[in-house]
């Protein structure tokens, strides 16, 4: 099983940073032809639409049978067996900043077997940088093993999040965001959740928190943190819920009773 995920990781970086490549070469032409999906505010662009079909050809062609799971196009096939490995791919998380030139945006691909990621990796486009890992065989970025931060105190904690594209979601947010700002001592929002988990897993903040996000969000970059030795809480798995939550063991505990006592959507 070792070397399969070791196997799995390697498809997994190679593919992503194909796929990024092909995304920041595309990036003037492409971001010309937008479309919305959800909400006049959640745009997809014919580089996420491209990006997306290049992933599916190179697993295609690397992993041939794999079914896949994709923002933009859904699942492909006829789904995975039990024990078979199926893809999960987000051909840019971060969309909106790709849009405007920001540079925080990512590709994620992750290999699941039995709804467990088992290895995964998050590439940047703009930067280059790639995460990676495989269950049970660490985190790291640019091959530099990664390690959650040491933040024991809540007051001194710092806090990413991420903000639904539905405006009726974003109201519920709102009176979270209240009440963490008290208790905390900052939130960041990148505007790419896989992003977020990674730098969690590195240490560049100390915990992260988003309701409502789908799995090729969360897939990647969820084991990233979690080998990186963060406590991650998946959709459906405890007591927050619906909610994404990665952080820093140090204060994992507090600020997930806080985020339950301010209301967390979908918690209740
Ligand atoms: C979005 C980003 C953002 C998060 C949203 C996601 P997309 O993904 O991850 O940070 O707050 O909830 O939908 O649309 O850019 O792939």
């Amino acid at each position: 099983m070792v070397h399969l995920r070791d196997t799995l990781r390697r498809v997994a970086v190679r593919v992503a940073t194909e796929a990024a490549e092909l995304v920041e070469t595309t990036r003037r032409s492409a971001v010309r032809h937008v479309e919305t999906k959800s909400s006049a505010t959640d745009p997809v662009t014919a580089g996420d639409r491209a990006a997306e079909r290049l992933v599916r050809e190179r697993l295609a062609e690397l992993r041939p049978g794999d079914p896949v799971l994709g923002e933009e196009e859904g699942a492909g096939g006829s789904g995975a067996a039990d024990g078979a490995v199926t893809w999960v791919v987000d051909p840019i998380d971060g969309t909106v900043n790709y849009l405007y030139g920001l540079p925080w945006y990512s590709v994620s691909v992750a290999a699941q077997v039995d709804g467990v990621t088992v290895a995964g990796a998050v590439v940047e486009p703009a930067s280059g940088r790639v995460w990676s890992a495989a269950r049970g065989e660490g985190a790291t970025l640019d091959d530099v093993p990664l390690r959650a931060s040491t933040a024991s105190e809540l007051e001194l904690t710092l806090v990413a999040t991420g903000f639904a594209y539905r405006q009726e979601r974003r109201a519920q947010q709102t009176g979270v965001i209240a009440r963490l700002l008290t208790e905390i001592r900052d939130i960041r929002r990148t505007g790419s959740a896989a992003l977020d988990l990674c730098m969690v897993g590195a240490g560049w903040v100390d915990a992260y928190f988003e309701v409502g996000l789908s799995p090729w969000d969360w897939a990647a970059g969820s084991l990233i943190a979690e080998e990186a030795g963060a406590v991650v809480h998946l959709p459906g798995t405890g007591e927050l819920g619906n909610a994404v939550f990665a952080s820093a063991p140090g204060v994992a505990d507090p600020l997930r009773r806080l985020l339950v006592d301010a209301g967390l959507p979908g918690v209740r």
